[in-house]
């Protein structure tokens, strides 16, 4: 009985070998395991949305199957643990890991390395240390300094083509207010410190009425202008904030209290997702600087199409120290604006 069972199971697998002598199951399959910090961040669902994109094109080129797995680790780093586990226990060939807490990295690459899967870090940057633990470990992302410089470039043009237009007491100083970032995401840090140093660099003196770490989120940031809003009023003349979704939620407060178009203070962000474009083109956002998803989702989907053929990584992506790459930053502003926005 035993040996029959084992006969029709063998005659069952002869069977299903024959039926894919067809292209389906000897199409190579790349599978790809891609763990996301939260899901619904609106800049880190643009670059999922890119990767899939360019994965669909690439299965078409290569004629393979590039099989692409999203967990959303909802903001919890022992959820994204766990999710990481189970793509190895998958057998996922390559891990992209956009961290929920950047000093978590060591943990993961230990365990990628354990299973020889390389692992690629994306927008949430490990420090370099974790990075150096293992030959396989990359990071792809933009360099959060220079977004910082761009941003505040804008303001900086702005004020030294009229500075009358921002400086609304007349007292020759920007009175600004900062909604952050998450505390310890390298690009909060960074694009609060570049921003405002771009300007005092350059000879402008400010005054920082407030500041508040809001997550990169439009919601929250929309409360806390508000309260900003009825503590100093018009005294605001600047608004940084470190993304879009929180300059669209300071928009958002000063429509909510009455303000005309004219009338909002000078607001500034980064990413230049659909929605911020569109609020420049109407006028009440005032500048915005790219952060390249597209180009991050190609730069990953070059490791992986290189680490999955057994090729130097450097041969398809411009690779830094054997480990980075990088995206450069844009400023968008309305002079330059069509040339962002999809046709
Ligand atoms: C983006 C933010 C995003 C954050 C998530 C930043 O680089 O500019 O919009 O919320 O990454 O990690
Ligand atoms: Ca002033």
């Amino acid at each position: 009985m035993k040996r029959f069972f084992c006969l029709l199971v063998s005659l069952a697998l002869l069977a299903g070998v024959a039926a894919c002598g067809s292209a389906a199951k000897t199409t190579p399959t790349i599978r790809v395991g891609v763990a996301l910090y939260q899901q619904d961040d609106t800049f880190i669902s643009t670059v999922v949305q890119h990767l899939q994109q360019l994965a669909l094109e690439e299965e078409q080129a290569r004629h393979i199957k590039i099989n692409l797995r999203i967990a959303d680790g909802r903001g919890s780093q022992s959820v994204q643990n766990e999710q990481v586990d189970r793509f190895l226990d998958l057998g996922c060939d390559v891990i992209c890991v956009n961290l929920v807490d950047r000093t978590a990295a060591a943990v993961i690459i230990d365990k990628a390395q354990a299973a020889n899967v390389p692992v690629i870090f994306f927008n949430r940057e490990p420090v370099v240390e974790d990075l150096r633990r293992w030959q396989h470990a990359y990071y792809v992302g933009s360099p959060g300094k220079q977004a910082g410089r761009l941003q505040g470039g804008i303001v900086l043009d702005a004020w030294q083509a009229e500075s009358s237009d921002i400086d609304r007491n007349g007292d020759g100083v920007l009175q600004y207010v900062m909604l952050e970032g998450e505390p310890g995401h390298q690009d909060a840090l960074l694009r609060t410190e570049y921003a405002i140093r771009t300007l005092t660099q350059a000879g402008v003196a400010t005054e920082k009425l407030a500041s508040d770490a809001v997550n990169w989120q439009r919601g929250k940031a929309n409360i806390r202008m508000r309260q900003w809003l009825q503590e100093f009023g018009d005294g605001i003349e600047a608004v940084f904030a470190n993304n879009d979704d929180m300059a669209l939620g300071a928009i958002d407060a000063c429509m909510a209290a009455g303000m005309s178009p004219e009338a909002l203070p000078f607001i500034v962000g980064v990413d230049a997702t659909p929605p911020a474009l569109e609020t420049l083109a109407d006028g009440t956002l005032q500048g915005t600087v790219r952060n390249d998803a597209a180009g991050q989702a190609a730069g990953m989907l070059g490791l992986i199409s290189a680490l999955t053929q057994g090729q130097d990584p450097a041969g398809t992506v411009e690779l830094t120290d054997r480990k980075y790459v990088w995206l450069e930053y844009t400023t968008v502003t309305r002079d330059n604006l069509a040339a962002f926005q999809q046709p």
